[in-house]
């Protein structure tokens, strides 16, 4: 039995296990902490993953059951299409309806992603030359002001934009992708490619006005997840583009990442946190997204040396994730224990997160919505 078909089992017991708490899709599993379960009412940046998770165990076990839960709590999200108040409209309806279009192929759930990248370019602006990840805020310090706050886990949401411009012919939404990630790549990095979680522009003129975190350890930190975010990113962006300006820069992303991880390679919340105390607490999150990025960005690697190298690093991370240390089993109702959501406002800290789960799964799955082959150990 290899480490798929376990995991899997693993995934269809935890998920049952949530599906008879919550029956109807009103609300979505977010976190478990301290055996709790927390949800949201479509109303945050999460709800996409949970569909997700259902649409991965059915593409592995295709029993009609799965597919018909992951269809209802699929579909429960249709409203959210129209959302332009914020950029998480990728996350939620990629991870949902882009993985029931790619295993259906039902026409109707692809307009409606088409629909939702409309959305999205709403808050693109041409003299920033980027996409408005949140509105203007007070910063968390509750001093500083963001005008144009771009956060980079923006990168994540361009997915959807070239998704529609593939099944639209339209270049509109890819155009605005790119220009988005060669943005963010020319303000949001520091000289060794660790990343500024938020940076703040001026609409008008589009400079940047300052750079900053809100979840991160500190304005000149790396935010474990961040870090994260930016290697899917740009390894998403390269395999959309075949730009191999993008694969170097998904490389040097990779390999600061990969440069600081403690010895367990599961990163600290913060790369700097330890900076703070020995005893700070993992993000077994940013673990799931990196080793999923890194096996993807693996097979793009002409040298066999170096695709050897990062797809090591992704089944060295998948090991760990998958040994008790970081499993709950049968204990908790949820994959992954020990990640942390927004340490700063001490939410969801050393809990199971639903987007943890998402990668994980994402990890194990194959043929995949990317092109990597089925992984085996
Ligand atoms: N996108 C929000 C987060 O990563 O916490």
């Amino acid at each position: 039995e290899d480490i798929v078909s376990r995991g899997f089992e693993r995934a269809e017991l935890q998920l049952s296990a949530q599906l008879k708490v919550l029956p109807e899709p009103n609300e979505y599993p977010r976190t478990i902490k301290d055996g709790k379960l927390k949800t949201t009412k479509k109303n945050d940046w999460t709800e996409g993953f949970y569909p997700g998770c259902l649409w991965y165990v059915y593409e592995h076990n295709h029993n009609e059951n799965w597919k018909e839960s992951a269809i209802k709590w699929t579909e429960a999200l249709e409203p959210l299409k129209k959302l332009t108040n914020h950029h998480d409209i990728g996350f939620l309806m990629y991870c949902s309806f882009g993985n029931a279009y790619r295993l259906t192929g039902n026409e109707i759930y692809k307009d409606i992603l088409v629909e939702s990248a409309r959305s999205l370019c709403t808050r693109f602006n041409q003299k920033t030359g980027c996409i408005e990840s949140w509105n203007y805020r007070k910063a968390w310090n509750g001093i500083d002001e963001w005008f144009y706050p771009v956060i980079i886990d923006n990168m994540m949401n361009l997915e959807l934009l070239y998704f529609a411009t593939k099944v639209t012919g339209d270049s509109v939404y890819a155009n605005i992708a790119n220009a988005h990630a060669e943005t963010t790549a020319k303000n949001q990095f520091r000289a060794d490619y660790s990343n500024y979680h938020v940076v703040n522009y001026d609409e008008e003129t589009g400079k940047v006005l300052h750079k900053a975190t809100c979840q991160g350890f500190s304005d000149n930190s790396a935010w474990a997840r961040g870090q994260a975010w930016a290697i899917y990113g740009y390894t998403m962006v390269y395999r959309e583009t075949h730009d191999v300006r993008f694969l170097d820069f998904a490389r040097k992303v990779s390999d600061v990442y990969l440069s600081r991880l403690p010895e367990d390679m599961i990163p600290y919340w913060d790369f700097n946190a330890p900076e703070l105390s020995s005893g700070e607490p993992k993000d077994a999150s940013a673990s799931a997204i990196t080793a999923s990025a890194l096996l993807e960005l693996s097979t793009y690697i002409n040298d066999s040396d170096s695709a050897f190298f990062y797809r090591n690093k992704a089944v060295e991370m998948l090991q760990i994730l998958s040994s008790p240390a970081y499993q709950a089993r049968n204990k908790k109702d949820a994959f992954l224990l020990h990640s942390v959501g927004h340490m700063n406002k001490g939410w969801e800290v050393d809990a199971s997160i639903s987007y943890a789960d998402y990668y994980y799964c994402l990890l194990y799955t194959s043929p995949s919505p990317r092109d990597t082959e089925r992984y085996r150990m």
